[in-house]
């Protein structure tokens, strides 16, 4: 065989080989490696081109031709190779990233709530300044005055012990209950006047219902007039606000220094009728008793008025009722919680029950 033919006869096969091997790759990658050893600096075809030079230049023509119609074949084929695998990539890809917008997203992330003593005290609060009461606030740590003297407590009260209050120095407490700042709110603004009055309060107590710090909330309203039956409708309306349309107040006798006469007030118990259940166990709510005692309140006292007269307040003139509630207690009667800690014990558990 002559020199030209036999390298005719390895472009044929060259051709051959390259063009099979390009019809069976199955991806991009191969295809490049193809196209290295097919074409590259290093491949068969072109080192074969080489020897070109040294045939005759009558064959020249002839292998040279063949040789670049082989490159050319083996080119079109790759590039028609490399298109055809791309889409089929692009498909798998696109299958294989495919987004299913039906999937629930990630987790939303957790949001934090009020605390139930934050939710009742505005609960609370939005009773009343709808009945027009306005928020009035006054210190935590309070003088032996407001606390004490200006509500009408004699120096012998048994709230006044070192035993029960708070002393900071003898005439500075922590402040026992939210009344002193009826005081302080007659002091600001003449009558008439209704205020509620949110707040920390501090006595020396701990166990399943009392905890050394908790919350009150203090109503007072002065003007013209008034009588123990509006402070029963108010109380009347605040229960039925806060415990359902259907609850009943009962006034019982008591003595606050403060206020004259001076009144406990029950809320007929929500769970039951008359201290049973419809199946005729004993309410764990009220205890059988079908009333929940709620607060403290009263027609407040004429010595009250007595401190605050030079600011507006003439006893033979204006009369007033004041009440006192434990932010926590309405808390824990309307939602059935035992322990008051539970309020101070920031379990998650507990928390994420009220909103
Ligand atoms: N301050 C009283 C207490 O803490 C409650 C109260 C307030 C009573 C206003 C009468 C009038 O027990």
């Amino acid at each position: 065989m002559s020199a030209a033919n036999e390298l005719l006869a390895q472009i044929a096969e060259i051709r051959e080989r390259a063009l099979s091997a390009i019809s069976a790759v199955g991806d991009s990658g191969a295809l490049e490696t193809i196209r290295v050893r097919e074409l590259g600096r290093k491949a068969a075809l072109p080192q074969l081109l080489r020897h070109v030079a040294e045939l005759d230049p009558a064959a020249r023509g002839q292998v040279g031709a063949a040789a670049n119609a082989a490159r050319n074949e083996i080119e079109t084929a790759l590039a028609g190779r490399a298109t055809a695998l791309q889409s089929v990539e692009l498909d798998a890809r696109l299958a294989a990233d495919r987004v299913d917008l039906t999937l629930p997203g990630a987790p939303a992330l957790a949001v934090g709530r009020l605390n139930l003593l934050t939710i009742t005290a505005r609960e609370i609060e939005d009773i009343f300044v709808g009945l027009g009461y306005r928020i009035a606030e006054g210190p935590d740590v309070e003088t032996v005055y407001y606390n004490f003297d200006a509500l009408n407590t004699l120096p012998t009260h048994p709230s006044r012990q070192w035993s029960d209050t708070f002393y900071v120095s003898d005439e500075v407490v922590l402040r026992t209950h939210t009344s002193p700042v009826q005081v302080r709110a007659m002091e600001s603004s003449p009558p008439p006047l209704y205020v509620i009055c949110p707040g920390r309060t501090f006595r020396r107590d701990s166990d399943a219902t009392h905890t050394p710090q908790f919350h009150q909330m203090e109503g007072l309203a002065v003007d013209e007039e008034i009588t123990l039956g509006d402070l029963q409708g108010t109380l009347l309306a605040f229960a039925q606000a806060m415990f359902g349309d259907e609850r009943r107040v009962q006034l019982r006798p008591h003595f606050f220094p403060f206020t004259e006469p001076s009144v406990e007030v029950d809320v007929s118990c929500f769970q039951c009728v008359d201290g049973y259940l419809a199946d005729g166990s004993r309410c764990n709510i009220c205890r059988g008793e079908g009333w929940l005692e709620i607060l403290g309140a009263g027609i407040v006292d004429p010595n009250v008025f007595e401190a605050v007269r030079a600011h507006g307040y003439d006893p033979e003139r204006i009369q007033g009722f004041a009440f006192g509630m434990g932010i926590e207690r309405i808390g824990m009667l309307k939602h059935g919680l035992l322990d008051l800690r539970l309020f101070y014990e920031n379990d998650v558990r507990i928390l994420e029950q009220f909103s």
